[in-house]
């Protein structure tokens, strides 16, 4: 299963690598959430593998949302963001990805990210490791604040969220670099891979997360809600980190 995620995020992957750049039809979910045809063709691409291979599984995918989840009863649900970074994607920004998650009765068990400009492919499955491109990876050990990369992420209901400028401006003050690249499922990638050491964002969906929180918990990291409580990824906020500076974390979430 872990090669056919592979073999679609890469499928997936190559339309959205193929149509960035050009004149793009682009239209507003939300205020300031965009969808593009790109979205719409990387996920109707991935629906058709996974009807085509797995037809009893059931599928969350982000465009479809609950109309394709609740077609299909099954212990079995593949959740799917077919273009992360939507925004940047419009805008020519080269970072965004394609993310892949499997669960089975509510537990994560595979997870691939695709970011198809690099050509790298993150994946992981549950008590296995996770790999960039077949090559082992491990998060970071940096084990102070003031040593830290981190990411985070502005949702779109970024204006309802009065916390998150006090958690933005204390965490530029505490560590030693603080990034917004526009992809949360690709920030989950690079926390596994150590390139961040940490990231937090409040309003996430579960195709956001599904894929990434597998990533890093398999790379040796730690994943929680802001208060340090096992992660429901249907909850809008995700604490990841290399484990060692999760505390710390916590602390500048809570204040
Ligand atoms: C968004 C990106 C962004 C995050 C938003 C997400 P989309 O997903 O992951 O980094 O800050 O909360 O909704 O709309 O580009 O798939
Ligand atoms: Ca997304
Ligand atoms: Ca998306």
């Amino acid at each position: 299963m872990l090669n056919f995620a592979i073999q679609t995020a890469r499928e997936a992957g190559r339309i959205l690598a193929e149509r960035i750049g050009r004149v793009l039809q682009v239209s507003n979910k939300g205020d300031i959430d965009l969808v593009t045809e790109s979205d719409l063709a990387s996920e109707k691409l991935i629906i058709e593998r996974i009807r085509s291979h797995y037809p009893r599984h059931a599928i969350l995918a982000e465009e479809s949302g609950e109309a394709v989840a609740t077609e299909i009863q099954s212990e079995w649900k593949w959740i799917v963001d077919p273009l992360d970074g939507t925004t940047n994607y419009a805008h020519g920004y080269p970072c965004f990805c394609v993310s892949i998650g499997l669960e089975r009765s509510g537990r994560i068990e595979l997870g691939v990210v695709y970011d198809p400009l690099r050509d790298e492919v993150f994946a992981a499955e549950r008590g296995r490791g996770t790999t960039l491109n077949e090559r082992r990876i491990r998060v970071s050990s940096i084990e102070e604040l003031n040593q830290a990369m981190l990411c985070t992420g502005f949702p779109y209901d970024v204006r309802e969220r009065p916390h998150f400028a006090r958690h933005f401006s204390n965490f530029t003050m505490e560590a030693q670099a603080v990034r917004r690249d526009g992809s949360a499922a690709l920030d989950l990638a690079y926390v596994a891979a150590g390139r961040f050491d940490g990231f937090w964002e409040d309003g996430l969906s579960p195709w956001d997360v599904a894929a990434g929180v597998l990533l890093v918990e398999e790379a040796g990291g730690r994943v929680s809600d802001f208060r340090g409580d096992p992660l429901d990824i249907y909850t809008p906020q995700v604490l990841v980190s290399n484990g060692a500076i999760h505390e710390s974390m916590m602390r500048v979430l809570s204040g």
